[in-house]
């Protein structure tokens, strides 16, 4: 099965050996009680390009076999039917059991690093340079919850009793397909419950490569892949009787979908973002600007982490200088097929929304392109990226999230007029602020309404357990504790005789 299949699917794959590895996120010391970091501009778990280009072949991967297709309600009753039989042994299993299997699990995931990267390149138009870090992250969250199955057997909570919740239905989103689906799928497990994992259409091979790794090393039935058809097929199963929770990450308009066909339905969603990232007179410009670009511009602005907004402060003329050199930086983003190495943003996964449309050809009143984008090629996918500044208080592209390449610069006469700006969404997911001044840092940590709030750093890329991930206001449905953070496992079952968990 080569030919056509291997050249629309040409994926960048490393061989590990020949390359030094790169420092790994879970070597990183915790930062205690701290959920955003003073970290420097590069990511430790970002491999350098071009020790990767030394170590890099070109191949194909096929998603394994494994996956149970369906395409009737009938035949998603029996997938759950299955799960539901899977679920006592499960529970019953040990914590500390369930614990070492996400072991096993972090070590193959690992061993399939090459693979899941080729598959991301290839699915999700990823670069290379996005791609590895997932992977890593995939790891670190198998590595971290397995800790965090044996808190509930270490009786952590005196007195409590953990009962797991039961069918766990994960909907993951296409733009991290790896990372997300591990995560959600691993932290249900750990919790003892059995998995259902529904891939986004888009990505069914990423989803498929790394739940066979998984599935690998856990009894049958525990975790399964769902392939089904969108419409009555894909909602039987998310509401089906017997599932006991839905874990999705997507759009809120999809959480409002789902909880619109099953009222009752338990469903715990990480949604959509608009978020900025604040720039003072006394920031680092330099930083700054990489920072800016790297939030707002990786992986094509398609992470509802991605910073939107820009929000330049004061009128000391540092952001005259910052303007131009964000417009150098944007303008010289190579623009390119994932799997190219020398890309620096890569193609849309979908033709542009009408929304992402309209960010990317229309200025609004008071806005003006600093870089204006293009559609490179008739699909529609390739674009150059956009910066437009003058964007308003309250304007359309102030308060919608585009989900894409386009970034719009606001300048507020002092910061707590950013401040106003910044939370003046309805959402509250990620936020940035760079600056050098310690009061300015209290100040807006005191008062940004976001989940994760960086401080001098990218405002994408949480790391597990040092920056545990999740929003508050409208980014977040249900309790709401952060994926990579101490209480993500315990939040998925029920407690008894205890005190409440966070
Ligand atoms: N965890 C991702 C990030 O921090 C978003 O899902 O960018």
């Amino acid at each position: 099965a080569m030919g056509d299949q291997e050249s629309a699917f040409v994926a960048a794959v490393a061989l590990r050996a020949a390359v030094p590895s790169a420092p790994r996120r879970d070597d990183q010391r915790p930062v205690p009680g701290r959920d955003f970091a003073n970290t420097p501009d590069t990511d430790p778990a970002v491999p350098d390009a071009r020790a990767w280009a030394r170590g890099l072949v070109v191949r194909t991967v096929e998603p394994p076999a494994g996956a149970v297709t369906v395409s009737t309600t009938d035949e998603v009753d029996a997938v759950v039917a299955r799960a539901v039989a899977a679920a006592p042994s499960w529970a019953e299993t040990s914590p500390r059991m369930r614990g070492e299997a996400l072991r096993r699990a972090a070590d193959a995931l690992e061993a399939a690093r090459g693979d899941l990267v080729a598959v991301m390149v290839r699915e999700a138009a990823k670069t290379v340079a996005e791609s590895d870090p997932e992977v890593s992250e995939a790891v670190d969250f198998a590595r971290y919850y397995a800790d965090r199955a044996e808190d509930l057997a270490d009786g952590r909570t005196p007195g409590a009793q953990f009962r797991p919740r039961g069918v766990t239905v994960v909907t993951p989103p296409w733009n991290f397909p790896v990372a997300i689906p591990v995560g959600s799928v691993l932290a249900a497990l750990a919790a003892g419950s059995p998995v259902l994992v529904k891939p986004a259409p888009a990505t069914p091979g990423c989803a498929q490569v790394a739940m066979a790794a998984i599935a690998a090393v856990l009894p049958p039935d525990v975790l399964t892949v769902v392939l089904s058809p969108e419409g009555d097929v894909g909602r039987r199963l998310v509401t089906h009787p017997d599932v006991a929770r839905v874990l999705l990450t997507g759009s809120i308009e999809t959480a409002r979908a789902f909880a619109g066909w099953r009222p009752d339905l338990d469903v715990m969603a990480e949604t959509s973002g608009k978020n900025a990232l604040i720039v003072t007179p006394s920031a680092d410009v330099d930083l700054a600007v990489a920072d800016a670009v790297r939030s707002a511009f990786g992986h094509a602005g398609q992470k509802c982490s991605a910073a939107s907004l820009l929000i330049l402060v004061g009128s000391t003329g540092s952001d005259d200088r910052l303007r131009r050199q964000l417009a150098d930086a944007v303008s010289s983003l190579r623009v390119g097929p994932a799997a190219d190495l020398a890309t620096g943003m890569g193609p849309l996964v979908e033709p542009p929304s009408e929304k992402l449309l309209r960010a990317l050809t229309t200025l609004d009143p008071g806005e003006e392109w600093l870089v204006a984008p293009r559609q490179l090629d008739e699909t529609g996918l390739l674009w150059t990226p956009g910066v437009k500044h003058g964007v308003q208080p309250g304007s359309w592209f102030h308060t919608t999230e585009c989900f894409g390449p386009v970034l719009g610069v606001m300048r507020a006469r002092t910061l707590d007029e950013a401040i106003a700006w910044q939370n003046a969404v309805a959402f509250g997911l990620t936020g940035g602020l760079h600056s050098l001044d310690e009061h300015e840092i209290e100040h807006w940590l005191e008062r940004v309404e976001v989940g994760n709030a960086y401080v001098n750093r990218h405002i994408t890329g949480a790391i597990v357990q040092r920056q545990p991930f999740g929003g508050w206001k409208a980014s977040v449905v249900g309790p709401g504790a952060k994926a990579g953070g101490p209480h993500y496992v315990a939040q998925l079952g029920t407690w008894t005789d205890g005190p409440e968990v966070p």
